[in-house]
């Protein structure tokens, strides 16, 4: 007779952070904002504004409009993220090291996604402010695709890993990085391989799909996001460094909202709005991976360890409990298809 142990129903583990997310700005910030703080303490809010929030004054103002928009009842600690340019100068960076709510710079190569026209144009040039923050100990973060028209866009993490990152980590080997939102076999290989101030995000569309969720049987352009999701082999790499208990992978959904008319057109955006369903879309990820006693390190521990910053000290819970992510989320006059829309979810954050 074998005894089997039944599964649990209930999950607690410290408060998760969210290491990258798109808040917006103006009014969005009304529904952005809860939803992350509803899970989330800290989050590595994306600069990616327009015009882009390229230092730390216009960094505190963001900040200034994100706090404004806190429901009275809810605690959040926004982290800034800067957007690196080719003109950053020496200063903003020494600026950027004094500030202890900016978490380092963002860097987009220029037409890699959304709001990045302003980003680097030869990473190369870059190296002189670089050795600025490595010397200043301020993180560099990453958006790794290249963007040449020839390389095909399936190709885009892995060259920009090979021409641009080899170089950087070895050339830097103080410098933080994080590789945002990786999505191939050789992004989680190269991050895995590194020296220890390397670290990747992982999204929940990235563990929870493949490129045959946004191409067969028709486009899905709510799963169209960037880096676009790969071919199955990835995903099961990304799935196995998410739920591997290294260190060096951690929770950052880049939940990016655009209104229902800009994903749902001949040209969509680039972006998947996960905020409403994220702890949730990654415990249903882990659990069906049989992991979840893996979730609280990525979710609640790495990131924070990785950044010399304190690990949370209370908890949310997740209930067993089967329910339907949102199929459409309101706010003002205007719409949004989240990320996993209607679908079913086998977990649910407790509300208190
Ligand atoms: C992001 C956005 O919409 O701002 N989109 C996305 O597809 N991930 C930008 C980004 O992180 O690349
Ligand atoms: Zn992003």
């Amino acid at each position: 007779m074998s005894v089997s142990t039944p599964s649990p129903t209930s999950l607690t583990i410290t408060r998760p952070d969210d290491w990258h997310v798109h808040l917006r700005d103006g009014d969005m910030l009304g529904m952005t904002v809860p939803a992350t703080a509803r899970t989330f303490h800290r989050a590595v809010v994306m600069p990616n504004l327009v015009p882009p929030v390229t230092n730390v004054e216009l960094a505190a103002q963001y900040r200034q409009r994100i706090m404004s928009a806190l429901p009275s009842d809810m605690t959040f600690d926004p982290r800034m993220a800067l957007y690196l340019t080719q003109d950053t100068t020496a200063e903003t960076v020494m600026a950027a090291a004094q500030d202890e709510t900016v978490i380092g710079f963002k860097l987009y190569p220029a037409g890699a996604t959304t709001n990045s026209a302003a980003g680097v144009r030869s990473v190369e040039g870059m190296a002189a402010t670089l050795e600025v923050m490595q010397e200043h100990g301020v993180p560099l973060l990453v958006h790794g695709e290249v963007t040449e028209p020839e390389i095909d866009i399936f190709d885009r993490e892995k060259v920009f890993i090979d021409r641009y990152l080899v170089p950087i980590t070895e050339q830097f080997p103080r410098l933080k990085v994080v590789l945002e939102h990786i999505t191939t076999k050789d992004a989680a290989d190269f991050v895995a391989a590194a020296h220890d101030q390397v670290a990747a995000t992982i999204t929940p569309q990235h563990i929870l799909m493949n490129r045959n969720d946004l191409l067969v049987g028709g486009v899905y352009v709510h799963n169209y996001c960037l880096p676009v999701l790969k071919r199955r082999t990835h995903q099961e790499a990304l799935q196995k460094a998410a739920t591997s208990g290294s260190p060096k992978f951690f929770l950052g959904t880049d939940s990016a909202p655009h209104v229902r008319e800009k994903k749902e057109t001949a040209c969509g955006c680039a972006g998947c709005f996960s905020a409403f369903t994220a702890i949730e879309l990654y415990a249903q990820a882990f659990a069906e991976l049989d992991a979840l006693d893996k979730l609280e390190g990525f979710a609640s521990h790495f990131g924070a360890d990785f950044y010399d910053l304190p690990r949370n000290t209370d908890t949310i819970t997740l209930q067993k409990y089967t329910w339907n992510a949102p199929e459409l989320v309101h706010h003002g006059d205007q719409s949004w298809v989240p990320y996993w829309a209607g679908r079913e979810l086998m977990w649910q954050q407790q509300t208190l």
